[in-house]
């Protein structure tokens, strides 16, 4: 009797833990990847990503949002648009990420490099590829934000993380090609860059 009674109560409290976890299910679009996961919402995305998901060209520098190492693309819907915006995923619990879709190295291109990617080559402007995927992807947050392409606001914006690895490369004198290559199509007017 005594037994039954404390089965029938594990069962309650199982089935109140489901519905409780299932309350706490989180919903993002990752890449090209819908994610449904029940992870601790306290998570910092970048383990997420990495851990969960493995998606390791997002890098761990220092986990203070300092180096850009860690940077993601954040999408929102503001009306019918999506906004993108770059963010340290170091920073953000994963619990932020609920109804965004957010954008690693891995989801920038498809099959083709993107302009930043391209514009990065053909300049040799890579690093140690530690960094090297956060400079892409602050870069592409930059580009995809900013209302006016300036090139002095760009390296301002990237600058955490080309101030990371000033050894490597001397990455600020390949930079205004870089910048050039990237947005040809428009070098001083408005932004009209897309992913
Ligand atoms: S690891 Fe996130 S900013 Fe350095």
């Amino acid at each position: 009797m005594c037994q039954c009674a404390g089965n029938a109560t594990d069962k309650d409290w199982t089935s109140n833990r489901t519905a409780e976890m299932n309350q706490h299910e989180l919903v993002f679009i990752l890449n090209d990847t819908e994610i449904h996961t029940s992870i601790s919402p306290g998570t910092s995305l970048v383990d997420f990503i990495r851990r969960d998901r493995h998606l390791t060209g997002t890098r761990i520098g220092c986990r203070e949002g300092d180096c850009g190492a860690c940077t993601v693309l954040i999408g929102t819907l503001d009306r019918d648009r999506m906004c993108y915006r770059a963010a340290a995923s170091c920073l953000m619990p994963v619990a932020a990420a609920a109804g965004c879709h957010v954008v690693t190295i891995e989801g920038l291109n498809n099959e083709d490099l993107t302009p930043v990617q391209r514009a990065f080559v053909e300049e040799g402007a890579s690093q140690c590829g530690f960094c090297t995927p956060g400079l892409v992807v602050s870069l592409t947050g930059f580009l995809l934000s900013s209302g006016k392409l300036d090139e002095e606001d760009a390296l301002t914006a990237i600058e955490a993380t080309s101030a990371a690895v000033p050894a490597i490369l001397p990455f600020e004198e390949r930079f205004p090609q870089c910048w050039r290559n990237s947005v040809p199509e428009c070098p001083e007017g408005e932004s009209d860059w897309s992913l």
